[in-house]
């Protein structure tokens, strides 16, 4: 069984209620109804339920029918939503007027719902940029205890099976914190670890990257990832990590045997964390183009429900996929 049937496999035995906030948008929809066909979750979709059911008839999609349909604009729990909004955000000022307004927009219905116990998780973005899917999320659902970032990973399934955990990676972060400091970057390993083996079924050995290995060069950029690896052992005893690691030592044995000879990571690692957003989005598209690996997420960790953003070039089929990663998370949490 590959990585997408092992996902969906899972998902198929929680069937979670996912939220849909873009279900005017075509490739949405029909994933909704892939999602309901291959009975992989239970779909909630935002919009015009006229709109939704005649765009379901014009593109034939039956299973439409078998999902709930929420007018963002007029629905029994509005006032509900608008009054939890304000509670959440009352120190920041936000007003019930405000929040009347805010919870017409679906990208902020669907974190509020979550919020409110009455879905389960969220994928969106597929016509929205990063930012207007993050937001609302960041403001409403917020960190798990203990998490103060929300970082994404991406599982990286080569071509070749030599490296890494068979053939997969898992790089972090790859899409949300610009410049993380070296407690972030703690969280980022332990996450992207629990990431790892959660929806990939991986036991993680995280390597923190660098572009010295254990004081061959010295920087302050180095420092930081040294600095992170202890914290990340702290913030979680029983994880194997090893840093700093140039990416050669990390995933190719010869290589970790000959730089790093007293590490149990080093030329093992499976979970690649990256010093910043600059290394980690670069590094998960040059893989992804020049390896012609399947690049899958991001897979946004780290919040107190899942809440998992598009690529505004994605496939009906990578809206399938995360919203099954979207659930198995959910699962996982209510665990
Ligand atoms: N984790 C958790 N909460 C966060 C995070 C985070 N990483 N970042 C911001 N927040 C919270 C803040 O604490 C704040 O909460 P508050 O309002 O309760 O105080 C709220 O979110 C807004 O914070 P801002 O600092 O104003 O954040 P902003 O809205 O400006 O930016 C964003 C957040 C959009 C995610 C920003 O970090 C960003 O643009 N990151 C890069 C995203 C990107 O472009 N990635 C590359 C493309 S994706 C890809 O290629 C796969």
């Amino acid at each position: 069984m590959n990585f997408i049937q092992q996902v969906k496999e899972k998902a198929k035995a929680s069937r979670q209620r996912i939220v849909l906030p873009e279900a005017w948008e075509e490739r949405t929809l029909r994933a909704a109804n892939q999602l309901v066909r291959e009975e992989l979750a239970t779909v909630i979709l935002l919009g015009d339920p006229d709109d939704i059911r005649s765009n379901a008839a014009k593109w034939k999609l039956d299973h439409i029918n078998n999902c709930t349909l929420i007018n963002p604009l007029d629905h029994p729990k509005k006032q509900e939503y608008i009054d939890l909004m304000v509670s959440l955000r009352r120190e920041k000022g936000l007003t019930s007027g405000e929040a009347g307004k805010l919870v017409e927009d679906p990208l902020y219905l669907g974190p509020v719902m979550i919020k409110a116990g009455n879905a389960d998780g969220e994928v969106a973005g597929a016509n929205n940029p990063t930012g207007n899917v993050l937001r609302p999320a960041f403001q409403f659902v917020r960190t798990l205890p203990g998490i103060s970032v929300v970082s994404g990973a991406f599982f990286m399934i080569l071509q070749d099976a030599e490296f890494g955990e068979e053939g997969i990676l898992v790089f972090a972060d790859c899409a949300v914190n610009p410049d993380p400091d070296a407690s972030q970057l703690a969280e980022i390993a332990v996450t992207t670890a629990r990431t790892a083996r959660h929806i990939g079924g991986i036991s993680p050995r995280v390597a923190m990257l660098s572009f010295s290995t254990k004081g061959s060069a010295a920087h302050e950029l180095v420092d930081k990832v040294t600095a992170a690896t202890e914290k990340a052992k702290t913030l979680d005893p029983g994880l194997e990590i090893d840093g700093e690691l140039q990416a050669d030592a990390a995933i190719i044995e010869s290589i970790g045997r000959k730089k790093a000879p007293e590490s149990k990571i080093a030329g093992k690692a499976n979970v690649l964390v990256f010093p910043d957003l600059n290394a980690g989005n670069i590094a998960y598209k040059l893989v992804q183009r020049l390896a012609h690996a399947e690049a899958i997420g991001p897979v946004l960790q780290g919040m107190a429900a899942p809440i998992n953003d598009l690529s505004r070039g994605c496939s009906v089929d990578d809206i399938v996929t995360l919203a099954a990663i979207t659930a198995i998370q959910a699962a996982g949490m209510k665990k």
